[in-house]
């Protein structure tokens, strides 16, 4: 006791992940058990998600005790994640982490999956950071597009919304046109590995009319910018979903699309990740030309519209950083983009490690570690807030 050590538990969606962090930095373990069982629906199952969470949970708790080389009895607090997220898979989670606080006699600290994701990068980029007062967060996920302007108050940060997708998520498009085009689920990590191998200019995709429409927003430009404090950055990624299924149907891709399918899931790459060399050959073999090159357009201009977004808000609010988090943060084009458009704006950068930038408990953890300090602590009556909001 005493070593500032915390279990983090997370659930929130489609992974069950344990960790133990020290005082909010120091990552000793940092076990994911990613539920692949999905794959077969091209989505979140959520009654599937709670019986792979009940499934994973004692093992993989356990599992990130034995590799920080700890026990129950070195631990000083419990944190859990509190939402947003599906219900009964924030459920498994948080009734584990009330459970064994009352237990061990332990504090129990709700954490806001969101502010995890932040605490994903923050708690590895205190040195570039250090001399910043606000800071533009962008959170883009499976399940979330959110604009966050974090402000410093002492040891922690406050948030404020900014901006946030209108409709689909960021990763929720990725997935989506994975899908139009036959490819496995999740497909944000195959778009990105297959539009290395395409032609990003060869579709023109538009967001400017998109935004414009989507906020509902007809004032001139001049005058939208030098409006009031509250000037929002939302974004809107359903017409590109559309744009794509068009595209398809248009230039007569269903048939092939049809077949990519099942050649992948003949060949046992439904529930794979493209990860390897052989996964990848056997993918972009799979992947015409046509298609290699409408993945590549479509990733060069959601990227692009990321960027331009996350960097007018930096501007407006007078951001003097910015930081990406979120599964999306591991796009490879997404953070080259980013980190030339910091660079050229001479605004630090930072992204969370490649394995905190998808759901993870360490970042739980990490957040947990200001409200530790406070005595923040949850009551035994926590429970799930699937929209539960940040700032
Ligand atoms: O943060 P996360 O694990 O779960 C949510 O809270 O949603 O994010 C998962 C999302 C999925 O939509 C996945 O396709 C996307 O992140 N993703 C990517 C990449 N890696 C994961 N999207 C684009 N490029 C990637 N490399
Ligand atoms: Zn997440």
């Amino acid at each position: 006791m005493g070593t500032g050590l915390i279990l983090g538990i997370e659930s929130s969606c489609d992974e069950t992940s344990a960790a133990v962090v020290r005082e909010g930095g120091e990552v000793l373990s940092n076990v994911v058990a990613s539920q692949l069982i999905h794959s077969n629906y091209g989505g979140v199952v959520p009654e599937l998600a709670s019986r792979e969470h009940l499934r994973a949970i004692v093992p993989v708790v356990r599992a990130a005790l034995e590799k920080a080389e700890k026990t129950y009895a070195d631990l000083d607090a419990i944190a859990v994640t509190e939402g947003p997220g599906l219900a009964g898979a924030l459920l498994v989670g948080i009734t584990f982490a009330k459970s064994l606080a009352f237990g061990l006699e332990l504090p129990l600290i709700a954490v806001n999956h969101l502010e995890g994701h932040i605490h994903a990068v923050l708690m590895d980029a205190a040195s570039e950071f250090a001399q910043a007062s606000a800071l533009l967060a962008l959170v883009v996920s499976g399940g979330h597009t959110h604009l966050y302007l974090a402000t410093r108050d002492g040891d922690t940060w406050r948030y404020r919304n900014v901006g946030k997708t209108l409709d689909d998520a960021a990763g929720e498009a990725f997935d989506k046109a994975a899908k139009l085009l036959g490819l496995p689920y999740p497909g944000g990590p195959w778009m990105d590995a297959l539009a290395a191998h395409g032609d990003p200019k060869a579709v023109p995709f538009s967001f400017a009319q998109i935004k414009e429409k989507a906020t509902g927003n007809t004032a001139p430009k001049l005058a939208r910018e030098t409006s009031s404090d509250d000037e929002r950055f939302d974004l809107s990624f359903s017409g590109i979903k559309t744009a794509v299924r068009r595209y398809v149907e248009v230039h007569g891709m269903a048939g092939r699309v049809a077949e990519r399918e099942k050649l992948l899931r003949d060949n046992g790459l439904l529930t794979t990740k493209p990860g390897n060399a052989e996964t990848l050959a056997l993918a972009l073999a799979f992947v015409d030309d046509q298609t290699r090159n409408l993945i590549a357009s479509f990733q060069a201009s959601v990227t692009a519209y990321l960027t331009r977004t996350l960097f007018a808000a930096a501007a407006r609010y007078g951001a003097q950083g910015v930081l990406v988090s979120g599964g999306v943060a591991a796009n490879s084009e997404l953070r080259r983009r980013m980190t030339a458009e910091a660079e050229r704006r001479k605004l630090p950068i930072a992204f969370p490690a490649i394995s905190l930038s998808t759901d993870n408990a360490a970042m739980i953890a990490a957040a947990a570690w200001p409200k530790f300090v406070h005595k923040q602590f949850a009551g035994s009556t926590l429970e799930p807030v699937p929209q539960l909001r940040l700032g």
